[in-house]
């Protein structure tokens, strides 16, 4: 296994990429199982843990795929097989993007139950009501959820969820698309990354109203054709690099991004101190000597991520008072906060609420990784404390996280990554 052996108080500075998105290219490229011939090259597309576990679950389904310095090459015109095991689902949830497509293009599919997650429960109900309003029956056997629709096609519908969800929408959207019929998508999720799905699926010739509000209508086609497309970049990559900038007491500059993608983490910079200076496609940051505490509630966008409330809580730990993070989206999510407070820092969870007293000074020692941005709040603190923190477990990191040991080195971190085995 990997760890990150981290040096950390080391001022850093200078400038980094952003990498492409990865929670945008996941759906990305099960869109591509839409088109019956030809090939789609998918730009931007980050080399990650994640992405190779959907490139696998693609060839598995009969997807040639190709992939180079970024570039995702795809044809899914052999698929001969609508079936996702369980040995890639379980290794990661978003496989369950594989349902819409595939329901869409050859009236059936069965999906593997994701099974549970780290930060508490994660459903499925809305993707499986979303392909029951568009004419699927849905049944689970076997620990499969086995998907049929009655004649050719799935037919328009009206889909309300109660709730956002980044994932349902997207399913809904790729299994609309080719459905007879207007699809109304009520309550839709408005993340950048279903605004990149809708112009991927539009450039593949969709006829989708509504881009980045939370109606969506969809008016089905016959078929999609293949279209090269560029990914977006990672909104929360970037703002991870931003918060290092910021826990280090540093100035840095992330490139290739587009602030308007960060406007609620950039006034949460603010709030607490940080300097913002944007332009079009780059943010620098320069921190404080002192940071002010600063509340934050994860919601769906254009609110605060939740997929950044973990790295927030370990910058607070440096924040003077007392600072108070709540996440809506998920309300367990804390798993973090044990292995902070092993660095020295003081959180308290009340009532899915954490308390962040501030500042605290971290010193390093051996954490454990548990999930994917736990691990990027523990690398953080790692950076602000005294003497060496090993950061174990990082293959929660690699999931999500396009060689961030060699950003974080470009901009100054003295991090490296090292084998090590785990005593069993
Ligand atoms: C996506 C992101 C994840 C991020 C999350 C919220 C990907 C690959 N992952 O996950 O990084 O943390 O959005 O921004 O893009 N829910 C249900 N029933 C469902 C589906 C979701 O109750 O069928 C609930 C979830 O438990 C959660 C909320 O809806 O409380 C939002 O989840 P959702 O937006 O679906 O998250 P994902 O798409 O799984």
């Amino acid at each position: 296994m990997d760890k990150f052996v981290i040096q950390g108080r080391r001022r850093l500075n200078g400038t980094v990429r952003a990498s492409g998105s990865k929670n945008s290219a996941l759906p990305l490229i099960a869109a591509t199982l839409l088109t019956e011939r030809g090939e789609i090259t998918l730009e931007r597309i980050p080399d990650l843990k994640d992405i190779r576990t959907f490139r696998k679950l693609l060839e598995y389904l009969g997807a040639d795929i190709r992939y180079r310095e970024n570039t995702l090459t795809v044809s899914a015109s052999n698929i001969r097989c609508v079936q996702a095991p369980y040995e890639l689902v379980k290794q990661m949830r978003a496989s369950i993007y594989v349902l819409g497509p595939l329901l869409a293009r050859f009236g059936r599919a069965s999906v593997s139950l994701p099974g549970g997650c780290a930060f508490g429960p994660r459903p499925i109900d809305l993707h499986l009501m979303a392909m029951e309003k568009l004419g699927a029956t849905i049944s689970i056997e076997k620990g499969f959820i086995e998907a049929q629709i009655q004649g050719s096609h799935l037919k328009g519908a009206v889909i309300d969820f109660p709730i956002t969800s980044v994932g349902a929408t997207g399913n809904a959207l790729m299994a609309s698309v080719l459905a007879r019929g207007k699809t109304t998508i009520q309550n839709a999720a408005v993340e950048p990354e279903i605004v990149t799905l809708c112009n991927f699926l539009c450039a593949m010739g969709a006829d989708i109203r509504g881009t980045g509000t939370s109606t969506l209508e969809i008016n089905g086609v016959e078929s999609l054709k293949p279209a090269p497309f560029t990914n977006i970049f990672d909104r929360i990559e970037a703002a991870t690099l931003l918060t290092a900038g910021a826990i280090t007491a540093s100035s840095i500059t992330v490139d290739d991004v587009d602030p308007s993608q960060l406007t609620a983490i950039l006034g949460k910079f603010e709030h607490a101190g940080c300097k913002i200076i944007t332009d079009r496609t780059s943010i620098t940051l320069q921190s404080p000597e002192t940071l002010s505490h600063t509340d934050v509630i994860a919601n769906p966008y254009p609110d605060f991520p939740t997929d950044m409330q973990a790295q927030w809580i370990a910058l607070m730990t440096q924040a003077e008072g007392t600072s108070h993070i709540i996440d809506k989206v998920y309300h367990e999510r804390f798993n973090h906060i044990p292995e902070l407070n092993r660095l020295g820092a003081r959180i308290e969870i009340r009532n899915n609420e954490a308390s962040v007293y501030g500042p605290s000074r971290l010193t390093g020692t051996k954490v454990m990784s548990t999930d994917l941005r736990a691990s990027a709040s523990l690398v953080l603190a790692g950076l602000a404390a005294e003497g060496v923190t090993e950061v174990l477990r990082i293959y929660h990191l690699d999931r999500g996280y396009e060689k961030l040991e060699d950003k974080l080195k470009q901009l100054g971190a003295d991090i490296t990554r090292e084998s090590y085995q785990e005593f069993t």
